[in-house]
């Protein structure tokens, strides 16, 4: 039997603010749908040449998801060009909630899709496209303009494994039935449809919809097609179409809403304000509604959650730590392409101003923090206590809108990147400057490694990731990261940290992680730093600079590595020393690597130092191998801060 209750809008109103305000913190009170049906990866042969301007384009194409989807619950985007424009390099996104979807759980089922689909990276080898379809959403990137197709190659049906156990035959007819029907009636509403077939024990429900930029005849092909299809599931309890260009679900359970979900609209946007609401006045209100509304054990389950809420959002809110959204967002005039400084694995970095004439550089993270916005806040909170004058502060976070932002201070004088990579700004880095910027790298680290309170490995020591202030005193970018992405949380933890040519061989090959690992990166920077010339520069030989200035070493002609431009304006006996230091931290093995503050001493004082041992050697196949990942990934190296629109390359275990 169902009971259906009315109730006046103004009530119901509020009760859906603040239910699904509730979601954005602990996600059981309603439901996003998050659970994944599918994750497609699709395959294709493209050019190796153009990998790089395509992972640029996906990631720029999936920052610019978000912002449509809160706005409209979907998304249609098209990235072309890049720093190697071709037609192979187009990147098209397409994402879209399901239309019975409230806007708040719309966010958050987007929140979670958007973070599994990194899983369909480009970085892996051939991938070029992905489809993740989740029960209340979908998002799509592919590497052709695929908004109209209603159907391809890579459509599948899902089928449940437990069979229908009632009376079979009422249970097919049912359902035959109900998706005959929302394959003829959705592409006449709009392109969906829920319904069911009521009827005691073998009742069955279901949904289809078309995707937003599918016309009318495709739709209605599309359906009929999934009609079909979903028909090889039945009597199973559960199917699943997920086509190019529409879905379709069947299911025993009522899964779908149809309580009028449209008046929720508006919930999502504005969570500041909504969090800041609802522990106090609306909390009353609340407790009236779930008296009218839900009877006395779920009160109970109610009151415990909505205490924990209250608790956490007042401990956000009260934190110096939280910056709102919309402060952000204008800050950085609404995240302009103008005020963009960079573009790295976890997410792009834009300049902004705050109204108190602060400047900051804001990260825009690439997944939603959401569902574990508790360990994450606390995080920021560690990290952010951390303070030396080589590290970019972190100044704190925004965890309740539609994206997770983080704020460091903003640093005025780009990255090592921008200045070693050209010629003209690498005349600006005289000897002294060269030698301080290396100082303070080994300070910032010795601090992370040894001093601070949290024991930290960078894991991500290159170019890119050290920034010069006015004086230009090296501060270290984007420290940190592995403690707020755990690794259970996303699977690009492990990709944030690692660009080739800085990688320990012991973490490259075996994934083994120490600080050693870091002393290496280190190594290879101060190379680069004094020779001038980046590591992973030339393509067709990944470590020629290492392997150059270790074959210089040995027979005894290290000043000639030293970068040209100085034009011999350096102390020689220092500067060997120093490129001495540096193969040092380079050597194959991590035990012989010295420790950071080991290496703060020698670069200070003049007593004598070891000998360095071999850096890595890479075996032939596995140079190739190399030399084929660094060929598609050269030109990427920027992260937090830097001018260059670039990508940082990241490596990807494969799970
Ligand atoms: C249905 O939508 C309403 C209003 O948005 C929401 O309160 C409720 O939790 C939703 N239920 C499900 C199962 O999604
Ligand atoms: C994609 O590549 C993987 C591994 O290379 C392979 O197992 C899979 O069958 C391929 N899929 C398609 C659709 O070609
Ligand atoms: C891009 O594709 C169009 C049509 O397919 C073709 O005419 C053009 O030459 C291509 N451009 C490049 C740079 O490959
Ligand atoms: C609908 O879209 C399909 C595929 O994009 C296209 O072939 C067809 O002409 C379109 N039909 C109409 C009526 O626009
Ligand atoms: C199953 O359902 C069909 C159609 O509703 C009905 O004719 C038949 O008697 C039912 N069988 C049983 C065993 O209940
Ligand atoms: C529902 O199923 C139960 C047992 O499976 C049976 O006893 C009952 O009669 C069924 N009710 C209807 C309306 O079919």
């Amino acid at each position: 039997m169902t009971v259906r209750v009315r109730i006046r809008r103004p009530v119901f109103f509020l009760m859906v603010v603040v239910i699904s305000s509730a979601t954005l913190i602990t996600p059981s009170l309603s439901d996003p749908r998050t659970s994944q049906a599918a994750l497609i990866c699709t395959n294709h042969t493209a050019s190796a040449a153009a990998r790089s301007s395509f992972v640029a384009n996906f990631l720029s194409a999936m920052d610019a998801v978000t912002p449509q989807i809160t706005a409209r619950q979907y998304a249609r985007v098209v990235v072309t060009g890049g720093s190697n424009p071709d037609n192979a390099s187009a990147v098209y996104a397409f994402g879209q909630c399901m239309k019975d979807l409230s806007k708040a759980d719309c966010d958050m089922c987007f929140a979670t899709c958007k973070t599994q689909i990194l899983k369909c990276l480009p970085f892996q080898k051939a991938t070029r496209g992905g489809r993740n379809f989740l029960d209340g959403c979908y998002l799509r990137y592919d590497e052709y303009e695929f908004f109209g197709e209603a159907l391809s190659q890579d459509d599948r049906v899902i089928c449940s494994d437990q069979e229908f156990a009632g009376n079979t035959t009422a249970f097919t007819e049912n359902t035959k039935n109900l998706v005959k029907k929302l394959s003829t009636e959705a592409p006449r509403n709009d392109g969906f449809l829920v319904g069911s077939v009521e009827a005691g024990n073998s009742s069955v429900y279901g949904l289809g919809q078309c995707w937003e930029f599918v016309n009318k005849s495709s739709c209605e092909k599309c359906l009929l097609n999934a009609r079909k299809t979903i028909n090889s599931c039945i009597p199973k309890q559960e199917g699943r179409v997920l086509n190019s260009g529409c879905y379709m679900r069947y299911s025993i359970s009522r899964f779908y809403n149809n309580s009028g979900t449209d008046a929720a609209g508006g919930g999502g946007g504005h969570l500041a304000v909504i969090l800041a609401v609802v522990s106090s006045a609306v909390a009353f209100v609340m407790i009236l509604a779930s008296i009218i509304f839900f009877g006395k054990r779920k009160i109970l389950q109610r009151r415990k959650v909505r205490r924990q809420l209250g608790a956490l959002a007042t401990t956000i809110r009260r934190s110096s730590l939280n910056f709102k959204y919309e402060t952000l967002e204008r800050a950085t005039n609404y995240f302009s392409d103008a005020n963009k400084l960079g573009q790295g694995g976890s997410g792009s970095v834009f300049k902004g101003v705050l109204p108190d004439g602060r400047s900051v550089a804001v990260k825009r993270l690439f997944f939603n923090t959401r569902q574990w916005v508790d360990q994450f806040f606390n995080e920021v909170n560690l990290i952010s206590g951390l303070e030396h004058k080589n590290l970019v502060k972190l100044l704190g976070c925004s965890v309740t809108g539609p994206e997770s932002l983080l704020v460091y201070e903003y640093v005025p004088n780009k990255s090592l990147h921008h200045y070693l990579s050209d010629n003209a700004n690498a005349k600006l880095l005289s000897w002294n400057i060269r030698y301080k910027i290396i100082m303070g790298t080994a300070e910032g680290l010795a601090y992370l490694h040894e001093e601070s309170q949290l024991r930290i490995i960078h894991r991500d020591i290159k170019l890119s990731n050290i920034l010069l202030d006015e004086e230009y005193a090296a501060k270290i970018a984007d420290f940190g990261l592995a403690r707020l992405f755990p690794e259970d949380k996303t699977h690009i933890s492990t990709g944030i940290a690692g660009t080739l040519g800085y990688m320990a061989p012991e973490y490259l090959v075996r994934g083994r992680l120490t600080e050693k690992a870091d002393i290496f990166s280190f190594g290879v920077l101060l190379i680069e730093v004094i020779t001038g010339r980046r590591n992973s520069s030339r393509s067709e030989d990944p470590i020629s600079t290492l392997q150059e200035v270790w074959n210089l070493y040995t027979s005894n002609r290290l000043l000639e590595a030293i970068d040209p431009i100085l034009e011999g304006n350096f102390p020689m006996e220092k500067a060997t020393r120093v490129l001495q230091i540096g193969l040092l931290c380079a050597q194959a093995s991590a035990e012989l690597r010295p420790a950071i503050s080991m290496v703060v001493k020698m670069l200070v004082d003049d007593s004598p130092i070891p000998s360095p041992t071999q850096p890595p050697f890479l075996n032939s196949s596995m140079q190739i191998a190399l030399a084929a990942r660094m060929k598609a990934n050269s030109r990427h190296g920027t992260s937090t801060q830097s001018s260059d629109n670039n990508t940082t390359i990241t490596v990807i275990e494969p799970r």
